[in-house]
């Protein structure tokens, strides 16, 4: 192996590692050499270059690498009734850091593109699949260790061995470790700051599902409001159910009543929290009509453009953020069907049945998530002082469109995982909620030390939809389209860790060639009168 300088996006000096000869005997070796506790080598591959491997599992069938690299599956026995499969990735050109990743939804499958990415931009990176297989929560069902490997294990482990992996291959430990994950895989990315401080240097946690009893309950009095009450089945035939023409209605005047707030009238309502939508305008004057509101449709309306409050008035979640429904996504979450990750938390984590009826669907539901808040989910304190104390980086974004990602796994048709990321949301109002906590837990007028937020107009869950939406993100490389920490925000993450130079702002591409930058919490994206910028 030989040493060198780096050539990273940063100044730092870092090291460099290039295999020498043969690194694919150098990888199968592992195969016999590598003896960790609790763990199984299953299989040891070497990619010559960029190809298609075959993946384990009901998530996808193949995953792309891009670079030559080692890939090791392995498996970690986290109980006797809990496992985690994993793997890392082990490029030959090795820049010195560590990349754990993170998952979605209730699944349960590994970010196989964001190994991808990491390993393309040099780092060492490890994926597992969260202690189960696919995008069910029925793995959870009399399982509460499954369930533990969900809400924290599964990537504290996945940084013990990978770590210990990265050490035995390269013949020296990773300088630097970071953590890139969205959605599920940012709230796991927020965990692993929370609970285990000192795995991750750097933390990359996108739209994180935070607060998980409180947005898996707020969903389901969203679907609720329209009258959802079968996972399987949408109720298109409830009063209040709002079909996706009728959206489109909403969604012009919530645009008519909005837009212009930000200074610019363009189809992006930057700062959605400032929008006071108020849909009584649209309620229909003679009958029924496709076009206006009938009673229990307006009051549908004001449920899902209301804070969630308990029954002492307490905020148990933010509303559903006006702009939102305009993407053409998001008619599936409203489609009628009680979605997935509601109803898989409340059947097989919390009451522990094979079957429940969701008709009732309310506060009570919420309360008992909370009761018994399976694997401790939620029970933290928001306190980041050890991860910050010990130097750590955390940054984390979310779009403020954020009603679901267009699905881009590759599933198999046998996996119903499609209909579940179709139904995911988490409110990027949230994510300001959780800043101003830890802002609160930690007694400092600014988190911008350690800490930052980037809120991105118009961007959908974790990325896609309008504006500015691709800045380096992952999973998909692709987002990488200015390849430049000023552009890339995992980059942006290294040179912070390394260099100790903090991201101000972060430059997101859009479609023919536009940039808008970004800006961080709590500052706002303002129209100067011929750009944004962040006053
Ligand atoms: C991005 O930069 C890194 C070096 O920092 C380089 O190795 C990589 O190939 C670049 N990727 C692209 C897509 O240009
Ligand atoms: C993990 O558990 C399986 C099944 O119980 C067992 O066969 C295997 O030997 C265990 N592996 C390790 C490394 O403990
Ligand atoms: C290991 O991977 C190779 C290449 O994909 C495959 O042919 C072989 O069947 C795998 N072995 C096991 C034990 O999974
Ligand atoms: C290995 O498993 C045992 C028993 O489950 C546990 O006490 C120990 O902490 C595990 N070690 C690692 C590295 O996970
Ligand atoms: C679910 O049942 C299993 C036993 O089958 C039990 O160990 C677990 O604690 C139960 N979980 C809940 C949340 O009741
Ligand atoms: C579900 O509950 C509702 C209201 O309590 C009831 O009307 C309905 O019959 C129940 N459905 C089933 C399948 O039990
Ligand atoms: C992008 O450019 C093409 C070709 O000029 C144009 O037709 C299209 O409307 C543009 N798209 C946007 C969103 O501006
Ligand atoms: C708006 O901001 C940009 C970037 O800072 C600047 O170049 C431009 O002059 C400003 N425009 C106005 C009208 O102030």
């Amino acid at each position: 192996m030989a040493r060198l300088l780096p050539l990273v996006a940063t100044a730092v000096l870092f090291p460099l590692c290039i295999l020498a000869a043969d690194p694919s005997a150098r990888c199968l070796a592992l195969q016999q050499t590598l003896h960790l506790e609790n763990t199984t080598i299953l299989n040891v591959t070497y990619a010559d270059g960029p190809t298609i491997v075959a993946t384990p599992g009901v998530c996808q069938s193949t995953a792309s690498t891009s670079v030559p690299l080692c890939r090791v599956q392995f498996v970690i026995n986290t109980t006797s009734t809990s496992a985690v499969h994993a793997e890392a990735w082990l490029p030959d050109t090795w820049f010195g850091r560590f990349m754990g990743t993170g998952n979605g939804g209730v699944g349960g499958c590994i970010d196989y593109q964001g190994l991808d990415y990491g390993t393309s931009l040099h780092f060492a990176g490890v994926g597992s699949d969260n202690g189960h297989d696919g995008a069910s929560g029925l793995p959870f069902l009399n399982h509460p260790e499954v369930i533990n490997d969900f809400a924290f294990r599964a990537v504290h482990l996945e940084a013990v061995i990978g770590k210990q992996i990265v050490q035995a291959y390269y013949g020296t430990p990773a300088a630097k470790s970071y953590y890139m994950g969205c959605s599920t895989g940012g709230r796991q990315g927020t965990t692993a700051a929370l609970k285990f401080p000192a795995d991750f240097d750097g933390i990359l946690a996108g739209s994180p599902a935070t607060d998980f009893n409180h947005l898996s309950g707020w969903l389901g009095l969203m679907y609720h409001a329209i009258g959802a009450t079968d996972p399987s089945i949408a109720n298109v035939d409830s009063p209040s159910f709002i079909p996706p023409a009728l959206w489109e209605v909403v969604s012009a005047e919530i645009l008519r009543q909005c837009d212009a707030l930000d200074g610019l009238v363009d189809g992006i309502i930057a700062e959605p929290d400032d929008c006071d939508f108020l849909p009584d305008i649209l309620v229909c004057e003679g009958g029924p009509s496709s076009s206006c509101l009938t009673g229990p449709q307006l009051l549908a309306l004001k449920i899902i453009y209301s804070p969630l409050l308990g029954t002492d008035g307490e905020l148990i979640y933010p509303r559903y953020s006006p702009g939102a429904e305009a993407n053409p996504l998001a008619a599936s979450v409203f489609g009628g069907v009680f979605g997935q990750i509601t109803a898989d938390w409340e059947r097989y984590a919390v009451l522990n049945v094979t079957e429940h009826n969701f008709t009732d669907f309310g506060l009570a539901d919420i309360a008992r998530f909370d009761e018994v808040n399976p694997g401790g989910i939620e029970s933290f304190e928001l306190d980041m002082s050890e991860f910050r104390d010990r130097g750590g980086k955390f940054v984390t974004y979310h779009g403020r469109r954020d009603p679901v990602r267009p699905p881009t796994f590759n599933y198999s048709p046998a996996s119903a995982s499609l209909l579940m990321h179709a139904l995911q949301l988490i409110s990027s109002t949230h994510s300001k909620i959780v800043y101003d906590r830890i802002t609160h837990t930690l007694g400092t007028p600014s988190l911008d030390g350690f800490y930052r937020l980037f809120l991105v107009p118009g961007m959908s869950h974790c990325y896609g939809g309008i504006g500015a939406p691709a800045f380096g993100q992952g999973p998909d490389k692709a987002l990488n389209v200015v390849n430049a920490s000023s552009h890339n925000i995992l980059l942006a993450l290294v040179d912070w860790v390394e260099g100790g130079v903090a991201p101000a702002t972060i430059i997101g591409s859009g479609v023919n060639d536009t940039e808008r930058t970004h800006c961080r919490y709590p500052i706002e994206s303002k129209f100067n009168g011929s750009t944004f910028v962040c006053l």
